[in-house]
């Protein structure tokens, strides 16, 4: 991994405007992140690309968008409430409270001191609803955007006329209490999920947990992830959640080491059986073709927005020469890009400004572009690769002789001639 380190795509997002820190004229909160103009763009992208690949690209699945605060009973079906924690130690003199599996060695990693025995504490946020703070109307911010799936499962099946195998999938916010967030964007307190909840027939269980474990890995691989730091890792028995019986992590090597981008799990008929139980309402599906009623397993593919973007920054980001200088490129996917072309007048006069904008206002009806005439074609160019730009297109003068525009390839840094009224289809076939 010669050249990416994390204070290099640090330094690039927060530069050019992908994230900054999270209110920073007040002095930052934690380590929470806010994604700026071209930050956003990447991160729709990635929800975009997931969306298409997992729900209306299939005709076995459909998507929901359930609310962010559920009826407290979930989390006591789900065994949240009961069991999404982690143990923490406080240091008697300092007061700083740490992972107890993170501290080697029983003694304060900051300051040395005495440590307190471990207590499991809560990752879910608590919160009010309603205008009285009592025990009754304490409400919770979800940890996962899966149980918003569950409990709707009655509810899409009655309304839709899909048959098991069928999946629910859903992206939104999910907030934990996370004790140690960092690695930027890789562990946050707020962070946007994209999950799917795909419904089998029990005993078909086994095919589609390896079915979506192939699925979900191609999908990085798809978006131009570099096999090479991309593989499946299974779960050992002592590390699996409580729901599930089998789980694989794709994980990404990323500069601080191999990390979880998002998991793929059985979690068996886990969820769908306890809300039955917790709610009093029958979950169970009758198979027409089979004449038979069951509860329905579950296979979860599971992952991370956030995550995935970083993964994504982390794998396109490469530096190189361009003309004798050094440059700084994203290599990112066209469809992940932020902008997917710049129009340039070569100078700032003969009439190339006028026509390169006009080129500009009709490409930006199909496409996210840029439009620049600010300092030299060279910096231009280089500013556009620091981003991600895959294309680059130049107006010179033989464009108002000949109606030809030059096309750059950011990668390759090579040119080609082309009409102006062929732009909207060349791009549209270079992205894809
Ligand atoms: N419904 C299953 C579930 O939530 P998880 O492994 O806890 O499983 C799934 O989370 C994915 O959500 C992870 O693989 C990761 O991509 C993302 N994720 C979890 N916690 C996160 C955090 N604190 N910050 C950013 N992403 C997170």
């Amino acid at each position: 991994m010669a050249g990416v380190t994390m204070e290099k795509v640090v330094n690039l997002c927060k530069r050019r405007g992908f994230v900054f820190p999270g209110s920073e004229i007040y002095g930052g909160l934690g380590t929470s992140l806010d994604y700026g103009p071209l930050g956003v763009e990447l991160k729709r992208n990635v929800k975009e690309a997931w969306w298409r690949a997992v729900v209306t690209s299939r005709e076995d699945v459909v998507g929901i968008d359930a609310a962010i605060i559920m009826h407290p009973r979930v989390w006591e079906a789900s065994g949240h409430l009961a069991g999404f924690s982690d143990p923490l130690v406080d240091c008697k003199s300092c007061k700083q409270r740490f992972r107890a599996d993170h501290v080697e060695g029983g003694r304060c990693p900051a300051c040395g001191g005495e440590l307190t025995e471990p207590r499991q504490f809560n990752l879910m946020f608590k919160t009010y609803v309603g205008p009285v703070e009592d025990t009754a109307a304490i409400a919770y911010l979800r940890p996962e955007t899966a149980q918003g799936i569950f409990v709707n499962f009655r509810n899409v099946l009655e309304t839709s006329r899909l048959k098991i195998p069928f999946g629910i999938a859903q992206i939104g916010k999910s907030f934990r209490n996370e004790i140690t967030p960092g690695n930027f964007l890789f562990r946050m307190r707020e962070f946007e999920q994209m999950e799917l909840e795909f419904f089998v027939r029990p005993g078909d269980d086994e095919h589609w947990y390896d079915y979506w474990r192939e699925e979900r890995l191609r999908w990085y691989l798809d978006l131009g992830i570099r096999r090479e730091r991309l593989r499946l890792r299974a779960h050992g028995p002592g590390e699996l959640a409580h729901y599930a019986k089998s789980c694989a992590d794709v994980e990404y090597e990323f500069p601080f080491g191999w990390s979880e981008l998002e998991g793929i799990a059985n979690r068996t008929d886990f969820d769908l059986r306890r809300h039955a139980e917790f709610s009093g309402k029958d979950l169970t599906y009758f198979d027409e073709e089979r004449r038979e009623r069951y509860l329905p397993y579950v296979i979860e593919p599971s992952a991370g927005a956030d995550r995935s973007a970083l993964a994504f920054l982390v794998d396109a980001y490469d530096e190189d020469e361009a003309e004798g200088e050094p440059r700084t490129v994203l290599r990112l996917h066209p469809k992940l890009a932020p902008c997917k072309a710049a129009v340039f007048p070569l100078l700032r006069r003969d009439g190339l400004p006028e026509r390169a904008r006009r080129i500009y206002d009709d490409l930006r009806r199909r496409f996210a572009v840029d439009y620049d005439q600010a300092g030299s074609i060279g910096r231009r160019y280089r500013r556009q690769d620091e981003i991600g730009t895959p294309f680059g297109i130049t107006v010179d003068h033989q464009t108002l002789r000949d109606g030809t525009v030059t096309l750059r390839d950011r990668d390759s840094m090579t040119q080609v001639r082309i009409a102006e009224d062929r732009l909207v289809d060349e791009l549209g076939a270079r992205i894809g």
